[in-house]
């Protein structure tokens, strides 16, 4: 499936706030603001919840994590074919809370294109957003480990690095769709992330934590416009 960007994907993580049940409510509010705001929004669900999800919320839905096997023998592991068919267009790879070698990756990324979904590989420095690009995923997303969760953006603490990254990765593929993540929590942080030239977020608690999640995600959706206005 083809998305648009700029996109803000939303990961669910393991948070009981998204989980089971309130996974498809909080699916529900997103959906809700993407139609509303007509921007692109994805959600990152846990493995047991994409069908959950996509049963009840027209919603696009990745999945967290995929294993790095072939369908057949591998007893509890998840595949690329499991996530299609319970309605995932996606997978995050490689998130720094859920790390892959980078044989893995490349593993992955090439199912991922066999079964036509969207790869989206994370990369926690700049040395790994120039080495993924080899393997030519659809979305890198910059995410240094330090800042997840924490009080302060990667677009605000790492601006530099930031633009840097999507130089390096454009200078090789400009058709690799370049994305940031960690510690987005306010409009001000997606304004500046696309400024500096993102095409996109990664944001969890900042959503999926937020007394208000409608509002939080409405804020943000602000901050990227915004930011669409002064690239
Ligand atoms: O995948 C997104 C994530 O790692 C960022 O988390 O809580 O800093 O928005 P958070």
């Amino acid at each position: 499936m083809e998305i648009s960007f700029p996109v803000i994907i939303i990961n669910f993580k393991t948070y009981p706030e998204a989980t089971g049940e309130k996974a498809i409510e909080l699916a529900e509010i997103i959906k809700n603001v993407r139609e509303s705001e007509n921007v692109e929004i994805l959600a990152a669900v846990q493995s047991s919840d994409i069908y959950r999800v996509k049963k009840n919320v027209n919603l696009p839905v990745l999945a967290q994590h995929i294993d790095p096997v072939k369908p057949g023998r591998n007893t509890g592991f998840f595949t690329v074919l499991a996530a299609k068919k319970a309605g995932a267009i996606g997978t995050i790879i490689n998130h720094s809370e859920h790390p892959l070698n980078l044989k893995e990756i490349r593993f992955l990324i090439s199912e991922c294109r066999k079964e036509e979904l969207l790869s989206c590989v994370c990369a926690g420095t700049l040395e790994e957003c120039l080495s993924l690009t080899a393997f030519k995923p659809d979305i890198i997303a910059y995410e240094p480990p330090e800042l997840i969760s924490g009080p302060s953006s990667v677009s605000k603490s790492k601006p530099a690095t930031l633009k840097k990254s999507v130089k390096i990765i454009k200078n090789v593929n400009r058709l690799i769709h370049v994305v940031c993540g960690a510690g987005i929590k306010s409009q001000e942080d997606v304004e500046e992330a696309i400024k500096l030239g993102a095409e996109g977020v990664l944001i969890s608690s900042g959503v999926v934590k937020a007394k208000n999640p409608k509002k939080a995600l409405q804020d943000l959706v602000e901050g990227l416009k915004k930011g669409l206005k002064r690239v």
